[in-house]
């Protein structure tokens, strides 16, 4: 039997990287000692009372469908709180509730681009983008970050991608896998193109309330931007709540219209009790968030002061969210072998980071989702291992 063509864009390089993952947690399963820092998910419990409103809902009898946009007072709040952080004046008609910050993405690009036309990612960028994109039948442009190793937005690359065909401009601001957040004026030349090539431009905000020193600039604030960019985001992160897939789009009236038509086709809408749970939470999120972040950064902290030890590693110090960059290229590795070396040699899965794209290769990606004693044990087995490698201490 035959497939769409669009299956070929399901698949994508990228779902490779997950091996080493997959590979460590099924060791974790047999019970052997492995730290598991491949992968992005927050270790915590979701907050109680989040939690609390979901079983009271439950036991109220909310188990039916909801609306397909999502609740009145859900998407209100979550205008209320990007109006507070950005200035916006935007209202719930402005807002889509959506299975997580992912379907978020696939849902506007499905509404914005299709064959022939080219969208501009800025990467590194995170591995699910290749397919999100690819599924609509648009062709995936990558703009390098800066070449100087501190993976910046390289504004004059992105023009440079800029061609008749292209649509739109797709990054994640905080950045993963860098934990880098982009400057005032670095969103300014990223706006800048935006509005001379008429393009738009979906943010992808998902660790935006994981800034280590609080300040976030959302793309959306900028004068003449709110028009044509789609912010996306969820609870995941910042209330560990990635299994609860609830996330929202924030955009133009119109595309939301066109959105919510995608979800009655697709999704038909999110459960009410994790709505009434995501109200809860987003009503705490200044809280909330604020106790991540400080775990967060202090973990970031435990884990860089470490690999500074190690010979022949770089750490680059994120700025945001829950994830370190670790440049592997003076062990003499590639950054494959050594993730899969350090694997086998002392337990840790780390993820090979060149499949956020070519300009992370070399890197690896270590993620802060265990407590700070196994990240210590963690720091001190890669150090190990770096020094076997490069035989200094
Ligand atoms: C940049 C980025 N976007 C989107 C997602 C998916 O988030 P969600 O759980 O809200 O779908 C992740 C998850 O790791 C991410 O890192």
């Amino acid at each position: 039997m035959r497939f769409a063509a669009r299956v070929e864009y399901l698949g994508g390089g990228s779902v490779r990287a997950w091996d080493i993952h997959n590979a460590g947690k099924e060791a974790q399963a047999r019970g052997e000692d492995v730290i598991v820092l491949s992968v992005g998910d927050p270790d915590f419990a979701t907050p109680a009372p989040i939690i609390d409103t979901a079983i009271t809902a439950l036991k109220d009898g909310d188990t039916h469908y909801t609306t397909v946009a999502g609740r009145h007072e859900l998407r209100k709040a979550i205008a209320d709180h990007q109006n507070q952080r950005t200035g916006q004046k935007l209202d719930e008609d402005n807002v889509l509730i959506v299975a997580g910050t992912q379907n978020g993405l696939f849902s506007a690009c499905q509404c914005l681009f299709g064959p022939g036309d080219e969208v501009i990612v800025l990467e590194p960028a995170y591995l699910t983008y290749e397919a999100t994109v690819g599924s609509t039948g648009a062709t995936l442009v990558r703009a390098p970050a800066t070449s100087d190793g501190l993976f910046r937005p390289d504004i004059e690359a992105l023009e440079k991608c800029v061609t008749p065909r292209t649509r739109g401009i797709l990054f994640a601001n905080p950045c993963n896998p860098t934990g880098v957040v982009f400057s005032p004026s670095e969103l300014e030349g990223i706006a800048d193109i935006a509005r001379r090539h008429n393009l738009w431009v979906v943010s992808d905000e998902v660790y935006a309330e994981l800034v280590f020193d609080g300040h976030f600039g959302s793309t959306a604030a900028l004068p003449g931007m709110a028009e044509r960019t789609v912010t996306v985001a969820s609870l995941s992160k910042s209330h560990a709540m990635t299994g609860w897939r609830i996330g929202w789009i924030i955009a133009p009236k119109e595309l939301i219209t066109h959105a919510d038509n995608l979800a009655l086709c697709s999704l038909y809408g999110i459960a009410g009790f994790i709505q009434d749970a995501a109200l809860t939470a987003i009503k705490q999120t200044d809280q909330v968030a604020l106790e991540m972040r400080e775990i967060y950064q202090r973990r970031c902290q435990v884990l860089c002061d470490h690999i500074d030890h190690a010979p022949g590693l770089v750490c680059l110090r994120p700025a945001s969210g829950m994830f370190a960059l670790v440049d592997v290229r003076g062990t003499g590795l590639s950054a494959h072998e050594f993730a899969w070396g350090l694997f086998k040699a002392e337990g840790v899965s780390v993820l090979d980071a060149s499949a956020f794209g070519p300009s992370a290769e070399g890197y690896v990606r270590l993620a802060f989702t265990v407590g700070e004693e196994q990240l210590a044990e963690a720091g001190r087995r890669i150090v190990r291992y770096a020094i076997s490698l490069t035989g200094q201490a």
